[in-house]
């Protein structure tokens, strides 16, 4: 089971640190959430601030594109060296409004299969490992189909956009298939769950299928981060 402290929920005002400290405590990789305020209601940061994460840590890095157009960024994030890039599956999908300026998109069947054929191979060309990312809303036979083709699944548990929100429970039967899905096919994509990971989800999360926790908030308001990953892997 690896730790992939989010550093949205970083100190910013110490940056290079809390990367340096979360790679000593024992993270095994790094997660950069990156927004556009179009795909989810808010910006958080792009390839610069991705960039130089990179050039404080050497665990690998995985980019979350929270972008209704990825395809804008995958030369950079790949020169930049990060390891792992993820798309949302939504990118085509439909905005569902959750009320006090917030949204999601959804997707109850992939418009254009194509583009997100099309978006694994040129992750994969670029020699990055290639991630498609589900929202909470979107049921697992919707993005079935491209689970060959990729080398990471990334669930969302929360509507992203923010840390700090509320673990949605109704990714677990998505893992499950998803980790099923797996073993019949013989497949080594590795699971990786986001939003509200905390203490007292992660044993669940890692028996039902994840091998990959996303965690921002609860890592980095852990007082002792090294103390935190242990008992999350424990
Ligand atoms: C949400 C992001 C998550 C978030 C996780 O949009 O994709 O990675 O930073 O933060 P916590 O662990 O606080 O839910
Ligand atoms: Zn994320």
């Amino acid at each position: 089971m690896k730790i992939a402290p989010s550093i949205l929920s970083a100190d910013f005002s110490q940056f290079g640190q809390q990367i340096q400290m979360a790679e000593k405590a024992g993270a095994d990789m790094i997660h950069l959430d990156i927004m556009d305020g179009h795909f989810v209601p808010n910006i958080s940061f792009g390839v610069g601030i991705s960039k130089m994460s990179k050039t404080v840590s050497n665990l690998p890095h995985d980019a979350h594109l929270m972008v209704t157009d990825p395809e804008n960024y995958y030369d950079e994030l790949s020169a930049a060296g990060i390891e792992y890039i993820s798309f949302h599956v939504e990118i085509d999908g439909q905005r569902k409004d959750l009320g006090k300026n917030r949204w999601v998109y959804v997707a109850d069947k992939i418009n254009i299969p194509a583009r997100i054929d099309k978006n694994i191979k040129i992750i994969k060309d670029l020699g990055k490992k290639a991630g498609i990312v589900a929202n909470p809303p979107t049921n697992f036979e919707v993005f079935e189909r491209f689970l060959k083709k990729i080398d990471l699944l990334l669930l969302m548990s929360v509507n992203p956009g923010f840390s700090g929100q509320n673990f949605i429970p109704e990714v677990y039967d998505k893992l499950v298939k998803a980790d099923k899905f797996r073993r019949e096919n013989n497949l080594d994509f590795e699971i990786m769950i986001d939003g509200g990971v905390n203490k007292d989800n992660a044993a669940k999360l890692v028996s039902s299928g994840a091998d990959i926790l996303v965690s921002g908030s609860s890592f980095f308001q852990s007082s002792e981060f090294q103390e935190f990953i242990q008992k999350l892997k424990s």
